[in-house]
């Protein structure tokens, strides 16, 4: 099975020997790459929707998987029991889903060992929710898969170090490893920034000018960052 890049860089964040539980598996190709290549002893896979779970149903019947593969029905971590998985994996929605969902379930979360997420957009304010709720960024990373690039953040239980809201935005692991795609990163955000930029000034409210100055600064300090790599 060819996993798509992202899910292959994905799964080298996953401990070996660990359970995993996978939330919004929808295909479920992510847990049957983790079982065949030996990376978990045993995935819970769950999905909200009957469609996504459906198409995980035959994709593990088809890899004759079912007693390695636990498939559940249900929103969030809430199909999970406290204690049955050591890593949590959330990957291809929106960051601030992800927030919400890790959010509505302390007591799931409270024996996770290891967060391994992939937001497609917010990844700024999933971080800042993480340092605000004991998971220290352990690492991450950048990949490119079909032209986009997406981030993957492994969080642990711990004390992050970085507060600066402009840092948690870009990626504080991201900075100090100096991935190959941290310039393409870093630009993405400017090129983000310079587009509400060309909007505000279209506006002539005082609070367009206030949010333009505070965009101004944030752009500053990513040009300082993308300067010193
Ligand atoms: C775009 S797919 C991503 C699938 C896979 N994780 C990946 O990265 O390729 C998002 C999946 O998350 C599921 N989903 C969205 N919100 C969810 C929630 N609150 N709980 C469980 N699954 C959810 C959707 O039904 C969908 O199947």
């Amino acid at each position: 099975m060819d996993l798509p890049k992202r899910l292959a860089a994905l799964a080298a964040f996953i401990p070996h020997g660990s359970i995993a539980a996978d939330i919004g598996t929808d295909h479920a190709y992510l847990p049957i790459f983790l079982i065949k290549q030996g990376i978990c002893r045993f995935v819970i896979a769950t999905d909200l929707r009957e469609g996504p779970f459906q198409s995980a149903v035959h994709k593990i019947k088809e890899h004759v998987l079912e007693d390695r593969i636990g498939l559940r029905l249900g929103d969030g971590l809430q199909p999970l029991k406290p204690g049955e998985a050591e890593v949590v994996v959330l990957a291809g929605m929106g960051g601030n889903t992800i927030r919400g969902i890790l959010a509505g379930a302390p007591q799931t979360l409270a024996g996770i060992k290891r967060l391994v997420l992939q937001p497609m957009t917010d990844a700024g304010d999933l971080r800042v929710w993480l340092a605000a709720n004991g998971w220290k960024i352990a690492d991450e990373e950048l990949v490119e898969d079909d032209g986009r690039i997406y981030v993957i953040i492994a969080a642990e239980p711990g004390r992050e170090v970085t507060y600066d809201p402009v840092y948690l935005e870009l990626g504080p692991r991201l900075l100090e490893k100096r991935s190959p795609l941290l310039g393409r990163h870093l630009n993405g955000f400017m090129v983000k920034y310079e587009r509400v930029l060309a909007g505000l000034a279209l506006a002539h409210s005082t609070a367009a000018r206030e949010k333009a100055l505070e965009i101004e600064g944030k752009v500053a300090r990513i040009r300082e960052v993308a300067a010193c790599l």
